[in-house]
Order: structure tokens, then sequence, then C-alpha cells
């Protein structure tokens, strides 16, 4: 993948024990394909040898303000022009001091000034340092100046306590640096996602489950987020982290199901529902947990709401997108489902085949639309079947609402 192939992406990094998972932070960029330069505050480089960023980056780094000048340029005017966009990370309480009042006492903040393109800032401190009311203030002045805040996390604090203040994970500082990139082609729409199986209760204790993980659907939601647009995320059981900065609706049942994507339709350009809904549940569900008392135990189950071909009949202007998880006749099956559930596009699989379908971190799809055409994609990761699904969402979204 080359999403940041041609970017120049420069980074800060500032003196917190941090600082070393930025290394993996440049790392991934590079194999992104972007251009990284890197310069440290005289502390980061106390922390990291300023040599590891210069063997990722295969560009020097620039500590000093005043020697060893890299390009004959002015220094810091030469890297402000070079950055299409800027990340600090890890940011210190200090730097968002200095970065928030203007002052340029290093080559990293006369840098920060001197650069016209947009800062990401990716704090990370001791939780009682970020939770002050100066570093709230600073965060505040830097935001309402446009910059892009890549929230701490909550953990292991380096100083032995627990909190929020770790520096978000290197792979979600990228993720902001690639949606920073992406081209906004869903600015503007609302897209509803669905994803996760849904568990019907037997009795307190039990349910009827399915093996559903829920990273394709997150996958998704990620992905139109990346390309501009609000997404609503109604999920069911997953075994994956709900992606942040989106409406995210947690449910359990098909019904509970059923009653947030109604209450959010007639607001929404798009459905996408990967979720796997239950098809039955529990006729009586059991008020005590069952005994096992008796050598057979039948369950009368009911008929759920296929909640698609509700939306499939409601629909006005919406874009809806089905799921077809199956074990045989696929396309077949999955043509049918476009008819009967009155669907723009289906995403149909064999999830009986090696790589494809549940828990797995691949899939292998085929797209098919309501005029029958058949795109057949080769295993690949479910973020990129993400982004296959959400380009041609957004380019339908397009055609429909001009
Ligand atoms: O009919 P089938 O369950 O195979 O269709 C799958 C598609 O329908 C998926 O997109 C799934 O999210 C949706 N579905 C639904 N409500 C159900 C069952 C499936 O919306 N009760």
């Amino acid at each position: 993948m080359n999403e940041l192939q041609g970017k120049n992406i420069l980074i800060g990094v500032t003196g917190g024990i941090a600082a070393y998972k930025v290394v993996e932070v440049v790392s991934r960029l590079k194999k992104l394909g972007a251009e990284v330069r890197v310069i440290m505050t005289r502390a980061a480089a106390e922390f990291v040898a300023p040599r590891t960023f210069q063997e990722i980056t295969k560009n020097p780094v620039a500590v000093e303000m005043f020697t060893g000048a890299i390009n004959f340029h002015v220094e810091h005017i030469a890297l402000a022009n070079f950055a299409d966009v800027v990340l600090i990370a890890p940011a210190t309480a200090n730097f968002l001091a200095k970065a928030a009042h203007g002052i340029a006492d290093d080559l990293l903040t006369t840098t920060v000034l001197a650069t016209p393109a947009p800062l990401l800032v990716a704090p990370s401190m001791n939780t009682l340092m970020l939770e002050h009311p100066a570093t709230q203030k600073n965060l505040e002045i830097l935001q309402s100046r446009g910059v892009k805040i890549i929230d701490a996390e909550i953990g292991l604090l380096a100083c032995g306590t627990s909190g929020k203040g770790r520096l978000a994970e290197p792979e979600n500082i990228c993720a902001e640096i690639v949606k920073f990139f992406a081209p906004k082609i869903l600015e503007g729409k609302k897209i509803l996602v669905t994803a996760g199986g849904t568990q019907e209760p037997i009795d307190p204790v039990r349910f009827i489950g399915n093996r559903s993980s829920g990273k394709m659907g997150y996958e998704i939601a990620k992905a139109a987020q990346v390309h501009g647009a609000e997404v609503i995320l109604i999920s069911g059981n997953a075994t994956v982290d709900a992606p942040k900065n989106l409406k995210f609706i947690k449910v359990e049942t098909a019904e509970q199901m059923r009653a947030e994507v109604l209450a959010e339709f007639d607001s929404v350009d798009a459905v996408i529902m990967s979720a796997a809904v239950s098809d039955y549940r529990v006729k009586n569900v059991a008020a005590q947990k069952i005994k096992k008392d008796n050598e057979t135990l039948t369950l009368e189950l009911v008929k759920n709401p296929d909640i698609l071909k509700e939306l499939g009949q409601r629909k006005k202007n919406q874009l809806l997108v089905g799921f077809a998880a199956e074990t045989q006749n696929v396309i077949e099956y999955a043509k049918n489902k476009i008819v009967e559930k009155n669907l723009d596009f289906i995403v149909a699989n064999d999830v009986s085949k090696e790589g494809a379908g549940f828990a797995v971190d691949t899939n292998i799809a085929s797209i098919i639309t309501r005029a029958g055409e058949i795109e057949n994609f080769t295993k690949m990761p479910k973020s990129e079947l993400a982004e296959e699904i959400v380009l041609r969402v957004a380019e339908r979204l397009s055609v429909c609402k001009k």
C-alpha cells in the first residue's frame, strides 16, 4: 500500500519517554511511501539517538538550531517548507505550552511557527500533567487554531501510575496521517454501518450467537471516516476495539439493532449492513438460569425481523449495501438477495473458504450490483476490501446526489 507516496511529513519528536514509540511511527510512514524528516528537541535526543531516526528516514536528523545545518537554506525555513504536514509525537506539556503561545526557542518550535503546513499533535505525559488546567488550556488554544490533537490513550504510564497520558498507538497515529491525506470523497455524507454479531438470550446467562468478529464492519466504518463521512456504527458483539471519533451504538439483539437502525435511517445517505444478524430468537426467554434437569431441552425459536429487507421497503434516496455470507451457491443467493431486499449492491463471500469470513483479517469477496455486474476480488485484508466497498458507495452517492 502506498497511500502516502509523494507526501512529505515532518515529525517533531519532543522529550518524553514515548519518543521510542515514534521510531515505529516513522517506520510505518516510510512503508506507506512517505518522505519523512525528523526534528528532535535536545531532551528527545536523550531518550532516542538521532541516528536511529536517521537510519530509518535515510535523512539527516535536525536537533540544533545553529550547528550542522543540513541545507544551504535557513534550516528551519527549509524544513518548514518541506512539510505537507507536521506531526509532533510525543508532544510534551512543555512543547504544547510553547506552541500555544508562539514561543520559538529551539529548532522545532521555530519551525512550527514558520511552517504553512497543518499541524497534528500527539500528546504524551503523566496524567496529572495532562489534566492540569494549563495543559488543557494550551490544547484548547491549539485546537481553536485548527491543530488536530491525536488524543492520548489510557493505560500504564512510564512513571508507574495508570491513567490517561500514553502516546496514541503508532498504528492509530499513522491512521490519522493517512486520513489527513485521503481524498474526502464522502465529505458531507452520513453513513450508517452495522457490524458484529447479534446475541439472542436464552436465559440470564446464555445466548444464541454467531462467529462474527465485527472486523469487516469496523474496517468499513474506519474507511468511510477516512474519506470524510460522518459515520454511525451500530455494533453487536465484536472482538475488536471500536473505532474512535464516530457515533458508536452497542446493541445485543436483532430487535435492538433494528430499533437503533430505524432511528437513524431517515437522516443517512447510505447503509452498509455488514452485521451478522441472528435470523431467529428464543420465543420465551427464561427469567432464571435453566437447570440441567432433563436429558433434552427444546427451545422454540421465532423469526427475527429482517432489518435490511425493511430498509429496502422504506428507502427513499438511501443507498443500501448488504452482505451475503454463504457456504454454497454464493453468487446466485446474493443476486436473489439484491432483489428481495431492494439493495444497490451486495458483498458476497463464501465463508467456508480459507482466508474468508469470520474472525480472520482477510476476506475473499465479490461485489454484485443491481444491474448484475460482478467484480471478483482475490484474498485481501479486510481493510482493503473495506476501502473498495467505500469507494463504490462514494461513486454511487456522487452520481445519485448531483
Ligand atoms: O438473508 P441473509 O441473512 O443472508 O442476508 C444477509 C444480509 O441481511 C446482511 O447484510 C445482514 O446484515 C442483513 N440481515 C438483516 N436482518 C436479519 C438478517 C440479515 O438485516 N435478520
